[in-house]
């Protein structure tokens, strides 16, 4: 997740569309216009994903006091790109995140809240109204520890909140966490099973589901071939740096999962000045790799 700040403020001021044709465009509604919801596969979910990257494929870097050790580089985070997060998760029916993130808002090493809280831009939270769409998300919750803080679940109340766990799960965690009225899913074993996750989110109304989390919950999504959009942001910095994150880990992917670049935009205002590329790109079947309709066309 990137960083949050003064997510109104640059908002104003445009970037340049390089593809699918060229031409200034504004940064405030950029990934706001485009109507996901009619994008809703027959499976019933349409599932997206953002990243904020350095040149050199770090989404985090080395940040001993958080847990699990890793935080999203301060060198490529930036509030232009925040926006645009925050812009994807207005329309979602619901924000995916992983257990750790949990465990980062009890420590206080999380550099946000779940989008969209209190301190959603006003506009956004309109658009929620106006869609007729709860004031925020709902919150689909990936662990197989189920170690979530009590303080932090608590916090939430008030948010529709989905735990989706493993069928090896501790049995007293489960029912603890259904006690407090948490829908806990199991949904695999040894790890949650991606095919199975988005089909328990069908079954619950779910449409729109925007993952928000790291490389592990990506890879969850790319092996069941669930993930129809990833939004890209690469900052022009390389960053180096022994212990790091990228996009997604896990087992080779194979075949390989393809994607093909829906619209591309260049933004003179990155962190510190520096340019950054915001990327769309689509999942395609294989063999179909030139088969798309760019957004917003
Ligand atoms: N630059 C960016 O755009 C960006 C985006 C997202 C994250 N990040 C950074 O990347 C780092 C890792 O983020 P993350 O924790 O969200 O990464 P993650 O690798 O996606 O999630 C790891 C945790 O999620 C749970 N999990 C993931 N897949 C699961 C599955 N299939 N079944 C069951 N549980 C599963 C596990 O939680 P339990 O341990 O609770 O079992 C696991 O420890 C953080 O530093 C974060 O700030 C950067």
């Amino acid at each position: 997740m990137q960083t949050q700040n003064n997510a109104d403020g640059p908002a104003q001021t445009g970037l340049r569309m390089l593809y699918p044709s060229m031409s200034d465009v504004p940064l405030s509604g950029l990934y706001l216009c485009e109507d996901l919801r009619a994008l809703i596969p027959a499976s019933g979910v349409y599932t997206y994903s953002n990243f904020i990257s350095s040149l050199d494929g770090r989404i985090a870097v080395s940040r001993p006091d958080a847990p699990g050790g890793l935080g999203v580089p301060e060198q490529t985070a930036n509030a232009r790109d925040w926006r645009l997060l925050l812009e994807l998760a207005a329309p979602a029916d619901a924000i995916i995140v992983s257990g750790r993130y949990m465990r980062e808002l009890a420590h206080g090493t999380a550099q946000a809240e779940p989008p969209l809280g209190n301190d959603a831009p006003p506009d956004l939270r309109k658009f929620r109204a106006r869609a007729g769409l709860p004031p925020q998300p709902a919150l689909v919750i990936l662990s197989r520890s189920l170690d979530l803080p009590p303080d932090v679940i608590r916090r939430l109340a008030g948010r529709r909140v989905i735990v989706a766990t493993i069928a090896e799960a501790t049995p007293s965690a489960v029912a603890s966490l259904r006690q407090g009225n948490l829908d806990v899913i199991l949904a695999g074993s040894g790890a949650v099973d991606g095919m199975r996750l988005t089909s328990a989110l069908a079954e619950r109304g779910i449409q729109l589901a925007y993952s928000i989390a790291g490389p592990e919950v990506l890879h969850t999504l790319l092996h069941a071939r669930v993930l129809q959009r990833l939004y890209l942001t690469t900052v022009a910095r390389l960053l180096a740096g022994e212990e790091y994150a990228t996009l997604v880990h896990g087992k080779r992917l194979v075949p390989p999962f393809d994607f093909a670049l829906s619209a591309l935009y260049l933004d003179h205002q990155g962190p510190d000045g520096v340019d950054q590329l915001m990327q769309v790109y689509d999942s395609v079947p294989r063999g179909d790799a030139r088969d798309v309709v760019p957004p917003g066309t």
